[in-house]
């Protein structure tokens, strides 16, 4: 599948430094500046930011969310110096977003504030920003029309086998077509008709079910029993209301039905979203064929003319599954710039077939379809399991169990290599791995690695790994791809190839032995100019790692996650995710009311070069 072949280009910057400074660190020759932070208001109806934290929730359903996390840039009319960002908000600090932390009745230790709760719901979600270059400085377009928040509360459609499931249906659609928000909106993808995908990652902490019998996927998923991730359950709204504002993440069935009560609430959420950015009044669209799941990034194999269009995601839990999906329709290049984008996404990604990976031992893998035939371990069909192909989905991971998937160690971003096809996976770790397996062969796999492969065939892989993560001192079994003090990294994360077949690893790494050493940061590698002679992509030869060159240190405290760039390669945007105290503890007096305590402010970093030239060559 794809040509064999290597990229033209040749990194052109020299590895930098680790770096252990409350600020972000580039290659000489290259600038970075900080560009739409937590907060930044999108219109009029947000007030600026309040370095105080006592801006509205009705400011932040109007600015640009918090925690950024996957991104992307979309041109306007393929422009280098016009376009959208749409960036991901994957989740909060509120210590940092209310002026003393969020307010809790010291008796009953429950939250009491509605406007705190829809404050924070208000921070969760993506952002459509339009950005500009003028005179030499990206800056946000406040009030553009194409400006835009999603948030945890904003309507989206159900589209694919659970659009009208009765698992669906809900006292605010009781034909079980829409749902209200996404969450924990981690990696992204970007479709090959221009719209974005936005995943949803750790949303099962946001609902609970304290009842003593609970749904399969419920349990499968890690819904909790006994509270929510921010409490938002403790409020529960107008009682005289059908209904309750606050209520809906409680999902303990207490009525007959689910109208009567919010039971079916989290089966809206787990999957892969569409957004059209380019049109401010369509809705996203939740794309349930995909799976459901703790979805990290989407990315899409290569497209050939007349052939399936096929993506890849990742569930980011320990011992979790790596999927792929292959559409129904066939790929036409007539597609790549339709009139209607989501019609596109419809006819893509809401009817195929469902895979999950099974790595073997000799290098070679098998995609195992969940379908009502597929056959399980224990030699029955899914369908012995599951009465509905949207049964299937609603429990894609119980699906994937009964058919003998592989368990990874927490499958994060995945990224194809445009040059030749071949995908890539980051594990991002997995202290808890006691037995190793094949492609998983570090037990207690503190400092991740990089799994990828080659397809063969619509239901055959040949995978090896590309590099172990590991600290530049680490003993011949931990450091077995030879990483020196100029790459030393862990946790890979974020994963992006962009055009030109440069991959860029972005790290979230929690791991001492490394975060002693440098903060996180993102590495850049040519790999399909690492192979032999003979274009063998099953070479894994530690020599090679020395082209895995250090790009970008983030401050303190944060995690480096996101990346989109400009079609001229002139501009990259950069998300750092939950710095310390970064971006304004070093010219506090520049940019906060002086007096006035500076809050860390999550925020896109724009890299450009000194000279204007394209990033990275
Ligand atoms: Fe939100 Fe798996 O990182
Ligand atoms: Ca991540
Ligand atoms: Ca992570
Ligand atoms: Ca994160």
């Amino acid at each position: 599948r794809g040509t064999l072949g290597s990229s033209s280009e040749t990194l052109g910057f020299n590895s930098i430094p680790g770096s252990k400074t409350d600020a972000v660190v580039v290659p000489e020759g290259y600038n970075a500046r900080v560009l739409a932070p937590w907060g930044t208001p999108l219109n009029n109806t947000a007030q600026a930011f309040k370095a105080d934290g006592t801006n509205s929730a009705s400011d932040q359903e109007n600015a640009v969310g918090m925690h950024h996390d996957g991104m992307h840039f979309f041109p306007i009319d393929g422009s280098s110096t016009d376009g959208l960002l749409v960036i991901n908000h994957e989740y909060i600090d509120a210590n940092a977003l209310h002026p003393d932390g969020p307010t809790i009745d010291p008796v009953t230790e429950l939250r009491t504030s509605a406007e705190e709760i829809r404050k924070e719901i208000n921070a969760h979600g993506v952002c459509v920003v339009r950005v500009q270059l003028v005179n030499g400085e990206w800056q946000v377009v406040e009030n553009d029309p194409l400006n835009r928040r999603f948030t945890h509360a904003t309507e989206m459609d159900i589209a694919g086998p659970l659009r009208n499931s009765p698992v669906l249906q809900t006292r605010y659609s009781p034909a079980g077509d829409v749902t209200r928000g996404t969450s924990n909106n981690c990696g992204n993808g970007a479709t090959p008709w221009g719209t974005y995908l936005t995943c949803e990652e750790n949303w099962p902490g946001y609902f609970m079910n304290s009842a003593s019998s609970r749904p399969a996927d419920q349990d499968r998923l890690g819904l909790p029993d006994d509270g929510t991730r921010y409490g938002w359950h403790h409020l529960a709204g107008d009682p005289s209301e059908v209904d309750q504002e606050f209520a809906r993440f409680d999902n303990t069935p207490t009525g007959a039905s689910a109208l009567e009560d919010y039971r079916n609430e989290a089966n809206g959420f787990g999957y892969t979203v569409e957004i059209d950015p380019y049109n401010p009044t369509a809705k996203a669209v939740k794309r349930t064929a995909l799976g459901r799941f703790r979805q990290e990034s989407r990315s899409f194999g290569p497209l050939v003319e007349g052939e399936p269009v096929v993506s890849y995601a990742g569930h980011d839990a320990q011992f979790e599954y790596i999927y792929k999906f292959v559409s129904d329709a066939l790929w036409t290049a007539a597609d790549a710039n339709p009139a209607d984008r989501l019609a596109t996404g419809a006819k893509y990604m809401d009817a195929g077939t469902l895979y999950v990976a099974r790595f073997n031992a000799d290098g070679t893998g098998d995609w195992l379809p969940l379908t009502l035939d597929s056959v399980t371990t224990d030699g029955q069909t899914l369908g012995s399991l599951f009465a509905t192909q949207a049964d299937i989905i609603l429990n894609t991971p119980g699906a994937a169990d009964a058919v003998g998937a592989t368990p990874m160690d927490r499958p994060e971003w995945v990224a194809v290599d445009p040059i030749n096809g071949t995908v890539y996976f980051t594990l991002t770790n997995n202290t808890d791995r006691e037995e190793p397996n094949s492609p998983n062969p570090r037990i207690q796999n503190e400092f991740g690695h990089i799994v990828r492969w080659n397809e063969d065939g619509v239901d055959r892989f040949n995978w090896d790994i590309f590099i172990f993560g590991s600290p530049a001192d680490g003993d011949a079994d931990t450091n077995r791809s030879g990483l020196t003090d100029a790459n030393q990294f862990a946790s890979p994360d974020g994963l992006i190839f962009d055009p030109r077949g440069i991959m860029w690893i972005q790290t979230d790494n929690g791991a001492d032995a490394v975060t002693e050493e440098t903060n996180d940061q993102m590495l850049a590698v040519i790999p399909s100019k690492l192979r032999d002679g003979n274009n063998d992509q099953r070479v894994v030869d530690s020599s090679n790692q020395s082209e895995v060159r250090r790009f970008f240190v983030g401050p303190n405290g944060c995690e480096v996650t996101g990346l989109a760039y400009t079609p001229d390669y002139t501009t990259f945007f950069v998300n750092i995710q939950h710095p310390g105290n970064w971006p304004f503890s070093d010219n506090a007096a520049e940019v906060t009311p002086e007096g006035v305590t500076v809050r860390p402010r999550a925020a896109t970093v724009v890299v450009r070069r000194n000279d204007g030239g394209p990033i990275g060559v």
